[in-house]
């Protein structure tokens, strides 16, 4: 390792959020961490094939990968674009590029929505760093691809092809960041009808996945002849009537996005609505319990689920002008940036958060690191970084 490398380790950690600033967290203290995200991922690409990304670590630490087809497959490339967003590191450029292009055959191998995640990720920051016109064309036929899964019946995308417990159409609240891979695809080609798409499923998720308290449910199942909503449940979470916290993060994000990506009101409304929910329902250091309603005392955190959030109050805090999501952003990312969510230089395997809970009721994930932790979390710190005020 590196002499100044070891230098940064030994001074990582001595330096945090100063909460008497106007900003909390320095562009001194970003850098640090970018320059740390940097090695880590390195580390992570170097263990890596032309089939395989990382997934999280094994109980003995040691890397699992995933094959493409896994649905977080477009973090990995994602995170080191933020990465290159950051510190303009060629080294990392080149990585990301490379581990971005391993995705192109998901045009052939994809089965779910989660095309959305895996492209956009990837291939959509690609797009933005590089204007690269291979990538475009990736993004417009996967939105063609993804756009397939939508049922005029239902009025939303189908989520997931298997069925269980009787269901006929799943679609899981997840599925609303899968639409940003529709409206990228509508503006990139002029297609009305792809954008036309992700209206039509946020519109139709904001009546059939939401409870008057504007917590939301994991999965719909419906009719699809008929559009009829025929069951109500969790997959991931505690219970089906609980708030599982990954789902409300999707949900705060996912409006907040669709917001940005058409002007209508009525989904700015909607994740101002979400956001307020959250702030009255997060602990004081703004990590959330892996499920908001787990009864126990002192419930696993979910890191992913704040990552989202921040990333999401951010945004919807220049949307909206109330700074108080700001505020909960900053107190979040704050801790985060602590060393007991943060992983010092050289640890963790390679990922930077620690604490993440992918699928707690089938025990797996269970707090752990998660590529999709790693990826809002810097994707919340650019955003941080390039906020003007
Ligand atoms: N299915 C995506 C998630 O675990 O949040």
């Amino acid at each position: 390792m590196k002499k100044w490398f070891l230098f940064l380790v030994a001074i990582l950690g001595l330096t945090s959020c100063d909460k008497n600033t106007q900003r909390a967290i320095s562009d001194e203290r970003l850098s640090e961490v970018f320059t740390m995200a940097e090695h880590q991922y390195v580390m992570l690409d170097q263990q890596l094939t032309d089939s395989t990304m990382p997934r999280t670590l094994n109980a003995d630490g040691t890397l699992r990968t995933s094959d493409l087809n896994w649905w977080c497959s477009g973090f990995f490339p994602g995170s080191m674009w933020y990465i290159y967003e950051f510190g303009h590191s060629q080294t990392i450029s080149t990585m990301a590029l490379k581990q971005t292009q391993k995705l192109e055959k998901l045009l052939e191998m994809n089965t779910d929505h989660d095309i959305g995640f895996q492209l956009n990720c990837s291939y959509g920051n690609a797009y933005r760093m590089t204007g690269n016109v291979t990538c475009r064309e990736v993004l417009v036929a996967g939105a063609r691809k993804l756009a397939q899964r939508m049922n005029p019946a239902t009025g939303v995308i189908r989520s997931w092809d298997f069925l269980r417990k009787g269901w006929k159409y799943p679609v899981i609240i997840d599925n609303m960041m899968n639409l940003e891979l529709l409206t990228v695809g509508a503006r990139l080609s002029g297609d009305v009808e792809l954008g036309l798409v992700a209206r039509t499923h946020a519109d139709t998720t904001m009546k059939n996945h939401f409870r008057p308290d504007y917590t939301s449910y994991h999965l719909v199942n419906y009719d699809p002849e008929t559009g009829e909503v025929l069951s109500r449940e969790t997959v991931q979470g505690y219970a089906d009537e609980s708030a599982w916290s990954r789902g409300q993060a999707w949900a705060l994000y996912g409006y907040s996005m669709m917001y940005r990506e058409t002007g209508e009101a009525r989904y700015l409304a909607q994740a101002m609505n979400i956001g307020d929910m959250l702030l009255s329902r997060l602990p004081d250091d703004g990590i959330p319990y892996w499920d908001f309603d787990d009864p126990q005392e002192e419930p696993l955190r979910d890191v992913s689920a704040a990552a989202i959030m921040a990333s999401a109050f951010i945004q919807l805090s220049e949307q909206s002008g109330n700074m108080t999501y700001w505020d909960m952003a900053e107190k979040q990312l704050c801790t985060m940036l602590t060393p007991e969510y943060l992983a010092t230089p050289g640890t963790n395997g390679g990922f930077l958060l620690k604490h993440g809970v992918g699928n707690l009721p089938e025990g797996s994930e269970v707090d752990v690191p998660l590529t999709y932790a790693d990826y809002y979390f810097l994707e919340a710190l650019v955003r941080y970084w390039k906020h003007e005020g």
